[in-house]
């Protein structure tokens, strides 16, 4: 622990600690700390990634290494590293899978850098057992849902008055991100009306092949497309209940939206402005010449940096009624906890606590 202390306290840039990376693997997040001379703080969400950093990149530059996030892949909010053998709907416990990261650690020499548990974490009470315990070493945690409800967040009335309304299950894992990762959110209409999306989806093929018997036209020009027979009887009962445009897939599916929506969603991906490096919902991609992933847009996808920005800014002084619909067709990410502010009787009489009041109550629980 004094290791880490002091390397805490000996801060190399005057206003930088260090920085923090998790999205993919962050094997280059040591070099460009090493370039300024500061700490570095992967996020992880498996001792097999982290070791994995470490062989290819991290032991080179371990002097730097501030601590590790252990980001839970079922319970955290935002974005998710769920890797591909692990399963959404069955949430791991956290605590084999930190031991296993701190064993990992230890083999390279690393017990005094701490893991940073983030995902899911209430009050501390509840991890005592985490507390001095050689399996688990030092440890810190880390918030990311709890401090949306408090006095000093930024984020508007509206969704500060969602968040307590929540019930268990409202939050959970999807994939409709267009970074592709699994993210956390709120199941709201936003959320409901992607699954709708994804639900009203057909497999085609433009001309006849195998099952693919029935033929069916799409479009202004009501160009034939195949299908099979059952399909076109899904398709013809969505396109009597409005969703009469289809919109093409990269996995040659079609799926069925209302004109209007489907005007949102093309308005949406041309006014596309390159805030990821690749990007599902409109096939941006940093890399040129082309800048395209040379994928077909997905219209099942939706662009995050609008969604975000909407809800970020919600005006609540345009009445309580708009600014809860605002915030019902906007991505709200939270961590699967986020329930629990609807039934912690610290929230009560729409108490809404400072951050000061915020940290004791996660110290003490009450
Ligand atoms: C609204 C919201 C937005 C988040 N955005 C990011 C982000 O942009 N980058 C990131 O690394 N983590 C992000 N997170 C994850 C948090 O940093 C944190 O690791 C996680 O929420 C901890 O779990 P908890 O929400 O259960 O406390 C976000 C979390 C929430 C709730
Ligand atoms: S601006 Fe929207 S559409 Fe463009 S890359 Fe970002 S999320 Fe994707």
């Amino acid at each position: 622990m004094l290791s880490w202390l002091s390397r805490a306290f000996s801060k190399r840039h005057p206003l930088i600690d260090g920085l923090t990376c998790g999205a993919g693997m962050p094997y280059r997040l040591s070099e460009i700390a090493a370039r300024h001379n500061v700490h570095y703080y992967p996020i992880v969400s498996s001792a097999r990634a982290f070791n994995a950093l470490w062989k290819r990149a991290y032991h080179k530059t371990a002097e730097l290494l501030g601590a590790v996030v252990y980001e839970d892949p079922w319970r955290a909010g935002g974005h998710n590293g769920l890797s591909n053998t692990e399963n959404p709907l069955q949430p791991e416990d956290p605590y084999p899978r930190v031991a296993a990261l701190r064993k990992a650690m230890n083999q390279f020499g690393l017990d005094s850098v701490p893991i940073i548990m983030a995902g899911g974490v209430w009050w501390l009470e509840e991890w005592a057992h985490w507390f001095n315990n050689p399996e688990i070493g030092p440890i810190v945690f880390q918030f990311g849902t709890r401090p949306l409800l408090t006095q000093e967040s930024p984020i508007p009335d509206a969704w500060k008055r969602r968040l307590r309304q929540l019930h268990e299950g409202d939050v959970y894992l999807n994939r409709f991100s267009p970074t592709g990762f699994y993210s956390s959110a709120v199941n709201n209409s936003f959320m409901r009306n992607l699954r709708g999306r994804s639900e009203r989806q057909v497999a085609y093929s433009s001309e006849p092949v195998g099952e693919h018997d029935t033929p069916h036209g799409i479009g202004a020009r009501k160009r034939e497309v195949w299908m099979t027979a059952a399909d076109r009887e899904h398709v013809l009962a969505w396109e009597a209940a409005g969703y009469t445009e289809a919109m093409r897939t990269p996995d040659s599916t079609l799926v069925f939206v209302t004109p209007e929506e489907s005007r949102v969603i093309v308005a949406d991906q041309v006014a596309c402005m390159g805030c990821l490096s690749e990007c599902r919902f409109s096939n941006w991609s940093q890399r040129g010449p082309n800048y395209t992933n040379g994928a077909k847009a997905d219209p099942r996808s939706f662009c995050i940096q609008k969604s975000l920005q909407d809800i970020a800014h919600v005006d609540d002084s345009a009445g309580q009624t708009t600014a809860d619909e605002v915030v019902d067709h906007n991505l709200m990410f939270g961590g699967t906890n986020a329930w629990r502010f609807g039934n912690d009787p610290f929230y009560a009489s729409g108490f809404t606590p400072t951050v000061r009041q915020l940290v004791e109550q996660i110290m003490t629980g009450r």
